[in-house]
């Protein structure tokens, strides 16, 4: 890599490779930073904000800003947990989630950051919008009540598995994960296998005849809060 540099993150020194984000680099740190759109296979997006940090006061999405010398960073001051669990409630509210229900429940990233954050109920009116479900596709099925329109499906499709089945259309509340057929999702070329089946960090693309494969309470974040893998420090 190149250069190094140094910033701050909540007071702590951080050493970082220039061109590194800071989300890289606080990872490289131990120092979880909470994220939805962020994967580490694709690239980033900037769409979901929950990876949001003050940059000299000024917010920021941690994935997709570079590391900047000298750069005073907040993440788990008071102030950015509450930008950051607003944005969670709102995506909540603004989806059909019903966890209970949702086999990707103990698996789901949204749901982990909501325990994570001690979300029981968000303080926001739900918007129970009208959405549909496409289960024609023999293996795969997408219910867009449970979409965050995180866009990982779409970049991963068009950058991985160079298929470009998913897009996003339309705008404001009608934005929406289209196809690359116009009939249905068994019109498209997406295979079961495909990167952009396994990325969805909630239940909206899920693989058929998979349910409870893994039982319930022995699920990734059944027994441990997201990101303990990556922190060692009590950031939020
Ligand atoms: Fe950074 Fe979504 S994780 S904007």
């Amino acid at each position: 890599m190149g250069d190094k540099i140094t910033f701050t993150i909540d007071g702590k020194d951080i050493e970082a490779d220039a061109g590194q984000t800071i989300l890289e680099a606080a990872e490289a740190a131990h120092m979880y930073i909470p994220r939805l759109c962020a994967h580490p296979d694709l690239q980033p997006y900037g769409s979901c904000r929950v990876c949001t940090v003050l940059v000299d006061g000024r917010p920021q999405s941690a994935c997709t800003q570079p590391v900047a010398a000298g750069a005073v960073v907040e993440s788990g001051t008071d102030k950015v947990t509450e930008i950051r669990r607003q944005i969670i409630e709102m995506l909540f509210v603004e989806g059909n989630h019903y966890c209970m229900f949702c086999e990707k429940s103990g698996n789901c990233e949204l749901q982990a950051l909501a325990y994570r954050f001690g979300i029981t109920a968000p303080r926001y009116p739900y918007l129970f919008p009208h959405r549909d479900l496409d289960a024609t596709h023999p293996d795969v099925f997408i219910d867009r009540n449970r979409c965050v329109l995180c866009g990982r499906c779409v970049r991963a499709s068009r950058d991985v598995d160079g298929k470009n089945v998913f897009q996003f259309v339309g705008r404001g509340p009608e934005k929406r994960i289209a196809f690359n057929s116009e009939a249905n999702l068994a019109g498209t070329n997406l295979d079961v296998m495909d990167k952009a089946v396994d990325v969805c960090p909630v239940g909206a693309i899920l693989r058929k005849r998979e349910g409870f494969r893994i039982p319930v309470g022995r699920r990734a974040y059944d027994h441990v809060p997201i990101g303990s893998d990556i922190e060692t420090t009590a950031a939020k």
